[in-house]
């Protein structure tokens, strides 16, 4: 089964605590978003591999660390998940950035794909797959489903709330894919929010509501 991690930095904590006040504006909501999109990257690349490199400081030739070169991706799921993206390219700047939309069928109230646009060798890196709220799951494990099936293994999910049918279904469908929360919720509610959550994450990063 995979692992489920919930970040516990102090940090992370005491801004997701305002984050979630109703009262919070759209520009300091999306501040929010972005400083702990930002502290989720660095736990979340805590085991990214090194090799040893050979350099020269002023004084002395010296054996030091470096990022094995691995090649990232940041994929946020449509809309919420850009509000996550400037964060994380703050820390790992030179990480690719693909795309996957998803909008939710009426009838069935299942997520439907409507865009995917990932880099051409999406296939050999890891990915980090962002979007602020795992509520049922149906997006993040679609979003999974689309990525697997262009060979792309490598994926860890980073969002900042978490709904415990959410993990569970995610765990379910893709035991292989770590998750990373900010926080575990409670509950959803029979409209699909996260309880306590935030609300909309989408309507409160852009203003739409
Ligand atoms: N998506 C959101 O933005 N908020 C929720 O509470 C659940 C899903």
């Amino acid at each position: 089964m995979s692992n489920f991690q919930v970040v516990e930095h102090p940090l992370i904590q005491h801004k997701l605590s305002i984050l979630r006040r109703k009262e919070v504006s759209t520009k300091e909501f999306r501040e929010l978003v972005d400083e702990i999109g930002m502290l989720m990257a660095y736990e979340v690349s805590r085991d990214l591999p090194l090799e040893d490199i050979e350099i020269e400081t002023p004084v002395a030739k010296a054996t030091v660390k470096q990022l094995q070169g691995k090649k990232l991706a940041i994929v946020p799921i449509l809309r919420a998940g850009i509000g996550m993206v400037d964060g994380i390219l703050k820390l790992i700047p030179a990480a690719r950035v693909g795309h996957i939309g998803m909008y939710r069928d009426e009838e069935t109230l299942k997520p439907v794909e409507y865009l995917v646009k990932l880099p051409t060798d999406i296939a050999d890196r890891q990915i980090f797959l962002v979007d602020p709220m795992l509520a049922t799951g149906g997006s993040a494990i679609l979003a999974i489903d689309s990525l697997k099936k262009r060979n792309a293994n490598n994926i860890k999910f980073v969002c900042l709330v978490a709904a415990p049918e959410g993990v569970k279904a995610l765990q379910e469908a893709h035991p292989d894919i770590d998750i990373y929360a900010a926080a575990l919720d409670d509950h959803l509610n029979e409209h699909g929010y996260i309880v306590p959550g935030l609300g909309d994450a989408g309507d409160r990063l852009f203003g739409t509501k």
